[in-house]
């Protein structure tokens, strides 16, 4: 969600600002701009769309600096265009901005009233025409800055650059991350360190509130007070940090392909020498939990949703299902006997930490599954658990999915264990089932040809029903989800009990019906739900193992999967779910990585 950048170098820094923003293309990519100082001289570039088009731009027109500030966009206040695009620039001040000004509104009216006309509609324009007022009115560059970041109100990340000032970036951090970036007489700073990793593996992660004064020597970093501090210098193992498509045709693509071994590592991470082999970090006492409460987004809210039938099944615990952008705004009963758990792969969804935020003071334990550790929701809880799958730079989440499962599995046994609800044996049964996982991905991955095929006729479906039933049915959801972000085909799922109750006036010999079925203890009552489709004209592709595809009888389109233990069903399904999403965008070319419209991690509310 939108991505910043900015480099003090020994060289010409647009190339460099250029290639971390590649890697940032991610967060956003309805235009894109770079603003450098030269000779004292400040200029800018900026172009609508893709990457690519700054590209070309900056063909035509190169923009020499050894100082400059990069962004790509992801529109909040006013469409994609030139104008709207940054950097925003006023008198002898350029700024990129991430998140969001909450009150641009009266500070755009105020300035309007002095006078000030406006070039966009963005609310980041507000912050570089105070900036630039209170350097008119004689304030240092310094002075500015603070000045300006006084008057802000909401949660952003943001850098400034200067007329006149080729050795200095004053960048701030309030609601969305930002880190410092040391080089050999080179300073950077980047929205993750994933921009950084190609120049430096030696990164300060600015803390909540702090500003900092970025020169070619070092950084001085402030905090929300105003008073000097210092923040870790920390070394990331840049070849982690580093992302390539390996030789895949897209970023979506490897990170299906890398499950197996993504989720070998992180079972291995997990591993140690406690019961069953397995080792959480201290602090989660499941046995005082009276109460769990699960929030998070999207992919994130459908693996909570899956672990939910974990926890009551395995461990005996309620569960509370919430997805973040509702949660705070009921009056949720809350009490210290609750456990919170916050699932997300960036860590950094506004939506997901502003609800961790307000249970915060209300209940007993907060924990958070994320991917990245040290992200905001990460160091706002009392234990992490990562999930180990690596930057996921693809929009659609696919590995995140699978691994957060995963760790969520592990932590419903562990609560199943520490709540007497669940016996030695049993456990250790279900963790051999866990272990067994990657194979089984594997041999679903291996289903890639057969996946191609079913959908080309779904490539030409105008809607496409999932349905699901017990732990099928979020994965129908996320089927769901997939496939309406890159494909662009409208799609719904039901749990398929519920189909009869209304949906069911849609099907015809149109509505292709995806059934995922794995032949458990529900298959029966799924595979009538099915029948009742089928009966219809509904066009079924069935997804389920031998027996299952046995037992259904004549089907139209059917996918065989291997033969599962039922813990480990959500996390083999995800991959017919996910390729069914991804072969589907190709065939109607799409963009598979970069869909419209989106962005990764949502850093706005
Ligand atoms: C869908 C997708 C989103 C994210 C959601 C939460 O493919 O990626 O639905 O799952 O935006 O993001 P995180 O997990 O970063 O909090």
């Amino acid at each position: 969600m939108c991505g910043i950048i900015g480099v003090l170098g020994k060289h010409e820094v647009s190339p460099i600002i250029y290639d971390a923003l590649k890697r940032l293309e991610y967060r956003g990519y309805d235009s894109a701009g770079i603003a450098t100082v030269n000779e004292g001289t400040l200029d800018r570039r900026r172009a609508v769309g893709k990457l690519i088009n700054l590209s070309d731009l900056l063909v035509h027109q190169p923009l020499p600096g050894r100082a400059g500030i990069g962004h790509t966009r992801w529109a909040t206040h006013g469409g994609p265009s030139v104008a709207n695009a940054h950097p925003h620039q006023a008198g002898r001040v350029a700024v990129v901005h991430n998140g969001i000004i909450e009150n641009f509104r009266a500070l755009r009216s105020e300035l309007t009233e002095q006078g000030v006309a406006f070039d966009s509609e963005t609310d980041t324009e507000t912050i570089v025409q105070l900036a630039s007022q209170y350097l008119s009115q004689g304030m240092t560059p310094v002075q500015a800055a603070r000045a300006t970041l006084k008057r802000l109100d909401g949660a952003f990340a943001l850098a400034f650059l200067f007329e006149g000032e080729d050795d200095l970036i004053i960048c701030a951090r309030r609601g969305s991350p930002l880190c410092i970036g040391h080089g050999t007489g080179e300073m950077y700073l980047g929205s993750d360190a994933i921009a950084l990793a190609e120049m430096t593996d030696r990164i300060t992660y600015l803390e909540e509130g702090d500003w900092a004064i970025l020169t070619r020597d070092g950084v001085q970093i402030f905090d929300a007070e105003d008073h000097q501090t210092s923040r870790p210098l920390t070394r990331i193992n840049a070849a982690q940090a580093r992302v390539d498509k390996s030789g895949h045709r897209h970023f979506m693509a490897k990170e299906m392909a890398e499950q197996p071994a993504i989720l070998q590592a992180s079972m291995a991470a997990y591993s140690g020498p406690g019961e069953g082999g397995i080792n959480l970090p201290e602090g989660l006492d499941f046995a005082q939990a009276d109460r769990l409460i699960l929030v998070a987004c999207g992919t994130a809210y459908y693996a909570c949703q899956v672990a939910k039938y974990w926890f009551e099944q395995f461990a005996g615990i309620p569960v509370e299902l919430d997805i973040a952008s509702e949660f705070r705004y009921r009056q949720p009963v809350l009490g210290r006997a609750n456990m919170a758990i916050f699932v997300s792969q960036s860590g950094e969804t506004a939506d997901t930490l502003a609800a961790l935020r307000h249970v915060r003071p209300h209940v007993g334990q907060v924990a958070a599954v994320v991917n990245v550790p040290t992200s905001s929701i990460a160091r706002e809880s009392d234990v992490v658990l990562p999930i180990h799958a690596g930057p996921e730079i693809g929009v659609a989440s696919t590995k995140a999915f699978t691994a957060q499962m995963q760790v969520l599995a592990l932590l419903a046994l562990a609560a199943g264990r520490a709540r007497g609800h669940l016996d030695a044996d049993t456990f250790a049964a279900r963790m051999d089932d866990l272990r067994a996982a990657p194979g089984y991905i594997a041999q679903a991955l291996d289903r890639e040809d057969d996946i191609r095929r079913l959908t080309e006729m779904l490539s030409k479906a105008r809607d496409v029903l999932f349905l699901g039933r017990g732990v099928m049915y979020p994965l129908a959801l996320e089927g769901a989800l997939k496939l309406k972000e890159i494909s662009y085909i409208h799609a719904e799922a039901y749990a398929a009990g519920e189909l009869k109750h209304g949906p069911i006036a849609l099907i015809d010999e149109d509505m292709p019906v995806i059934v995922l079925a794995p032949h458990d203890a529900l298959f029966e009552k799924t595979a009538s739900n099915m029948q009742e489709v089928l009966a219809r004209q509904g066009k079924v592709l069935l997804i389920s193992d031998a027996r299952g595809l046995e037992e259904a009888g004549e089907v139209p389109w059917r996918l065989q999967m291997p033969r599962v233990p039922d813990l480990i069903a959500p996390m083999v399904y995800a991959v017919p779910a996910q390729l069914i999403a991804y072969h589907t965008a190709l065939h109607r070319g799409t963009d598979v990585d970069q869909p419209r419209n989106l962005a990764k991690s949502v850093t706005v509310e």
